[in-house]
């Protein structure tokens, strides 16, 4: 050990087996870059939120959060999308699909809307699932026009939240004694017949006569559907609940009740005719 630095510095006392530790202070630049460490966390806990209270944490007086940050950016894009959002909300809807920006913007934005709003019942793809139906093929139950769309998606079916939903009601023809247990099987032989499904050909005259006197006013002669009552086309072999015998019978005894929200309530004008030019360039749409 050099005698100068030892004479300098001094020792810690420590020494083993003579070899002795200087006592060499911090270097100056370290300590304040230190210091300014120090300084600097305090400010930063008082400037942000930092300490761990019991629920949440101090807040940090220049009051910024994450949660706000997401906040300033979607106003930022809800006001830099402002203009076109009113242009769709108040543009004729069959005007839509002519005007290619709007169209471009509509359809983005409703592919958006679909995934967080639709897609649960829908699925992600719109291809839909048994009692919710597919949305990509040209087999509509209330109409596939973009106007039928926006009206079925604004107030919704079946719901008891808008007076203005879409309604109807199959009776449950055995629950309620309508019909009974032969008639019912031959009716049901008689729906297999129209879409081709393999079914008792002796039955089928029999079931076209309790078709024609019990379901021709919604599902109309030959069993093509109606629009106005959500009533499904029976001859397409696209089923909403299913083709098969058990099914079939199944719906004809309880009938079904298909219930999708009004989105009224809970989209605006835009989103709705957004998700509405989306589902309408899917594939089916008319
Ligand atoms: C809670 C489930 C549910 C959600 C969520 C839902 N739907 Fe539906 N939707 C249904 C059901 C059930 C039907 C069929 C009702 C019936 O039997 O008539 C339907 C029918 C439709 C139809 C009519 C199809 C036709 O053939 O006429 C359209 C269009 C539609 N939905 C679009 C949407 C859009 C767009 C959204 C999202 C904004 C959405 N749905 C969200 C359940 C849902
Ligand atoms: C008051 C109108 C009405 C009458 C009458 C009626 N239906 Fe329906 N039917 C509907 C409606 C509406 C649906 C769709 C129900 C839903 O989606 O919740 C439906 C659905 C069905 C389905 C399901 C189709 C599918 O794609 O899964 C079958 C099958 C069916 N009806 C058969 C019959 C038969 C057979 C009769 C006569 C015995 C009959 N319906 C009488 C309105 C009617």
């Amino acid at each position: 050990m050099s005698k100068d630095l030892k004479e300098k510095y001094g020792t810690t006392g420590h020494s083993w087996d003579g070899i002795e530790e200087l006592n060499t202070p911090m270097p100056r630049w370290w300590l304040w870059t230190f210091y300014a460490c120090i300084f600097w966390a305090v400010l930063y806990t008082i400037a942000f939120p930092a300490w761990p209270l019991i629920t949440g944490a101090t807040p940090g007086v220049l009051g910024f959060s994450t949660r706000g940050q997401v906040a300033e950016d979607i106003a930022a894009v809800d006001q830099a999308n402002m203009q076109i959002n009113q242009q769709l909300a108040s543009v004729e809807l069959t005007s839509i699909a002519g005007d290619p920006e709007l169209n471009q913007y509509a359809v983005s934005a409703g592919a958006a809307v679909f995934k967080t709003w639709c897609a649960q019942c829908h699925g992600s793809g719109a291809a839909g699932a048994v009692g919710y139906p597919n949305l990509l093929d040209d087999d509509w139950l209330w109409g596939g026009d973009i106007e039928a769309i926006h009206t079925t998606v604004t107030h919704g079916i079946r719901n008891d939240t808008d007076p203005d939903a879409r309604y109807s009601q199959m009776p449950a023809f055995g629950t309620d004694d309508l019909l009974e247990d032969a008639q019912i099987d031959a009716v049901v032989n008689y729906v297999m017949s129209l879409s081709g499904e393999p079914q008792d050909a002796s039955l089928v005259s029999e079931g076209a006569v309790v078709f024609e006197e019990n379901c021709v006013s919604c599902h109309m002669e030959g069993g093509t559907g109606d629009r106005e009552q959500g009533a499904p086309n029976l001859t397409d072999a696209i089923w909403l609940y299913g083709g098969d015998y058990a099914t079939i019978k199944e719906t004809v005894e309880k009938a079904r009740f298909g219930v999708m929200p009004n989105w009224n309530a809970r989209l605006t004008e835009a989103q709705i005719r957004a998700v509405a030019a989306y589902v309408h360039q899917l594939g089916g749409g008319e």
